[in-house]
């Protein structure tokens, strides 16, 4: 029998707790993005504001591990379609990247900016105890260092960390994104950065890194953000040119980076893509996996999204080593990411399929020789 590490039950909460805790994997198995998940829990607790959800998609390889995200979506579908599918990409991302880590990610329902207060973190990490140790969190968008710090001292669930941990995670995932970016270029016969035009969409922790990093080289920079500020220092500190959120994707750039939110590759969108290469951080890039083939028509070179953003779960999942952190070992993970990019185009070229038909591929290679192990 497949060995799980999702839990079928939950440790009770001790005193009187006003958090709920519900199994929803049936509801949300009616959900296109269901794919599967071992376990789908719903955390409620009205006084203290809370309404997460901690998707567990598949442990065959070790505890779920995935960011929790902090996202008002508008209603709870959506929000649990986010969820399923983030966790989803999880599992591939940490069997691609050779890591003994499973696939969950956590959404909590709610304005990062105004609803994250001390009372609802202390109920989420109350939710995260009840999981006993299957499920392994961090930062993800709307969800700081600050916040794992808060959590990790009420529950030993939580990696990025500043105590005793490797703390942010962006600036990794930024370095792997860098060297994916420049192995896809490499792929495509240009060498060196110098001059190559480079579209980002998003300056968050991920976006912004990418920038100097890009800049550094001497890449030309077109960039957009809803923010209107992070553009303008964008300007400012690299010279780069600010366009409207809605024309990032069709500027003529060589590169278009996504290191905003997902889904930006669509059927929609697509046809009026500017760029031949897509390398960036943002997780589900593609609206639908079959997109993939969209752009392979396009003769645009994806580089698959939970390839080159691996740096920073291998970044975390480091801290929950048995011997703890070893930032060399690491940043030598981190380096592998260009090379299994390099065998993924490769093989796609001459099978002449999708990139990441070939990623998900690999992914299932690793989950089912450790299927049959079990
Ligand atoms: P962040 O929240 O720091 O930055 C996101 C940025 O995108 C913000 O500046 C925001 O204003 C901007 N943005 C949002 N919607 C936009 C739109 N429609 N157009 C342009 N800009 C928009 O997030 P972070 O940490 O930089 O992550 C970026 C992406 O990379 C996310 O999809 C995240 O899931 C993914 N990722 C992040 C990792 C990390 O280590 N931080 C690891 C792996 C993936």
């Amino acid at each position: 029998m497949l060995q799980t590490h999702a839990p079928r039950s939950l440790k009770t909460p001790v005193g009187k707790s006003t958090l709920a805790i519900t199994d929803i994997t049936a509801e949300a198995s009616r959900l296109d993005a269901f794919d599967d998940h071992e376990r789908v829990w719903h955390g409620r607790d009205e006084k203290r504001g809370l309404n997460a959800i901690v998707a567990i998609h598949d442990t065959t390889l070790g505890p779920g591990l995935g960011g929790t995200r902090v996202w008002p979506h508008e209603t709870f579908e959506a929000a649990l379609t986010d969820v399923l599918r983030l966790s989803r990409g999880m599992t591939f991302k940490s069997a691609v990247a050779g890591m003994d880590f499973g696939g969950g990610k956590a959404l909590i329902i709610a304005d990062p900016k105004t609803d994250k207060t001390p009372a609802l973190l202390e109920a989420y990490a109350e939710m995260l105890a009840a999981l006993e140790g299957q499920f392994f969190t961090g930062e993800d968008v709307g969800f700081t260092v600050a916040d794992a710090d808060f959590l990790r001292a009420r529950t030993p669930n939580v990696t990025g960390t500043t105590v005793g941990g490797s703390g942010n995670p962006s600036p990794v995932t930024a370095h792997g994104v860098f060297l994916g970016l420049k192995a896809a270029l490499k792929h495509r016969g240009v060498g060196r950065l110098d001059g190559v035009h480079v579209a980002v969409q998003g300056l968050g922790s991920v976006g912004w890194t990418l920038c100097e990093k890009l800049h550094a080289e001497g890449a030309r920079l077109t960039v957009a953000d809803i923010d209107a500020a992070r553009t303008r220092k964008a300007g400012e500190t690299f010279g780069a040119e600010p366009v409207a959120t809605d024309a990032i994707l069709a500027v003529p750039a060589q590169v278009f980076a996504p290191c905003a939110l997902g889904g930006v590759l669509s059927a929609t969108s697509i046809p009026s893509l500017g760029a031949r290469i897509v390398a960036g951080a943002a997780n589900n890039q593609l609206a639908r996996h079959e997109d993939a083939r969209l752009l392979m028509q396009r003769g645009v070179l994806y580089a698959p999204d939970y390839v080159i953003n691996a740096g920073g779960l291998i970044n975390v999942a480091a801290e929950l080593a048995p011997g703890g952190y070893d930032r060399e070992a690491t940043m030598a993970k981190v380096a592998e990411i260009p090379e299994t990019l390099r065998d993924i185009f490769e093989r796609a070229e001459a099978q002449d399929r999708p990139t990441n038909d070939i990623a998900a591929e690999i992914a299932y290679e690793r989950i089912n020789a450790a299927r049959k192990r079990h």
